[in-house]
């Protein structure tokens, strides 16, 4: 690494224990400490996860690092600042919690905030921009802490957020890492692949989190590198929600024992929307599963997810292995 790019992380570590002592000592830091314990982050999370805040306090970071006498040129490519009309320089991160986004050796390289309340005009999460340091592609969240133990678990669990990796590690599933929101990218499962061919994804159990579901597995459809299962939370719960609402042995029991394939799920979420009391939808659907069908290789699976469409479909199991037939040999 050149010296810029050292320095850049000596900045971001300066900032990050800056914004952890603001939240944890200082009269500043009291709400976004309120706000913490609301969402159930103990001291112990705080610390491991390095979670600190940014107060509300005009241009704290800028005026800290000025009294250092630092590069300026450093100062303003570092993504922690904003540049006014006159040149000068104002804080990025303004009233916002502060998770620290770390490499895989465990080095601070970007922040996302977390505002305190809804406003408008606001995002929730604030992130630091693309740096020297910080290629959002590259990331997975907690990826430095979890991969010694996705390697023991032989097993990794994907979730959407910061709060849902953290919730799965109060709930003793360490070996979950998020994909920050963003669709997941070759860069992100290059690292998972070094680690482990079994990937659960996990993600929030709303529409947009199925959605996210289906396209994750689209992706890695005929992918030999992984092994997928999914995990669909009900009441459009997150995981952080789940554990929140339910506790942490019933989380714990969904990840081990709650997972379907990625067949099953797309089984399932190509039904949702779809009236299967009207004939022409009906016939729309057994189409579009038995097409999900021709992919599976396993003749027993195949016959597990025959069954169970015809079953809920009060289609013969005859005319579904029929017509699927027909899909094998134009495959072909
Ligand atoms: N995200 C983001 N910018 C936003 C919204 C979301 O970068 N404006 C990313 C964050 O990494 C977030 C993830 O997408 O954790 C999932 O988004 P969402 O489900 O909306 O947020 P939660 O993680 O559930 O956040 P919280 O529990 O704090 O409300
Ligand atoms: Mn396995
Ligand atoms: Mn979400
Ligand atoms: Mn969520
Ligand atoms: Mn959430």
């Amino acid at each position: 690494p050149n010296s810029q790019q050292q320095q850049l992380r000596q900045l971001y570590a300066d900032a990050a224990a800056l914004f952890q002592h603001i939240l944890l000592n200082t009269k500043l830091g009291e709400t976004a400490l309120a706000y913490t314990q609301q969402r159930q982050l103990s001291p112990d999370l705080l610390e491991t996860f390095n979670i600190g805040y940014a107060p509300d306090e005009n241009n704290l970071l800028t005026r800290f690092f000025a009294e250092k006498k630092l590069d300026f040129n450093l100062l303003r490519h570092s993504g922690l600042f904003t540049e006014n009309s006159d040149g000068t320089l104002r804080d990025r991160f303004v009233d916002r919690v502060m998770f620290p986004i770390k490499d895989g050796q465990g080095n601070v390289i970007a922040f996302s905030g977390r505002a305190l309340t809804k406003r408008e005009n606001q995002p929730k999460y604030l992130n630091s921009p693309e740096t020297d340091l910080f290629n959002k592609r590259d990331v997975l969240f907690n990826f430095d802490l979890a991969k010694a133990e996705i390697r023991k678990a032989k097993q990794v669990v994907l979730f959407e957020g910061f709060m849902d990796v953290i919730a799965a590690y109060r709930a003793g599933i360490k070996y979950g890492v998020a994909s920050m929101g963003t669709s997941l990218t070759n860069e992100q499962l290059y690292l998972l692949q070094r680690a482990t061919e079994h990937l659960i994804v996990c993600y929030d159990g709303d529409q947009p989190g199925m959605k996210a579901t289906n396209r994750v597995i689209t992706l890695l459809h005929n992918d030999p590198r992984f092994q997928l299962s999914i995990v669909t939370l009900p009441e459009q719960l997150d995981p952080d929600e789940y554990v929140k609402k339910y506790g942490a042995e019933r989380f714990r029991d969904v990840l081990t024992g709650g997972m379907e394939t990625a067949v099953g799920f797309r089984l399932r979420y190509l039904k949702q929307d779809r009236n299967l009391d009207n004939e022409q939808d009906k016939l729309t659907y057994i189409d579009a599963a038995l097409h999900e069908l021709v992919n599976v290789s396993s003749a027993v699976e195949r016959d597990i997810y025959l069954n169970r469409l015809s079953d809920s479909l009060q289609v013969t199991y005859e005319a579904l292995v029929t017509q699927l037939q027909d899909y094998l040999v134009d495959a072909t």
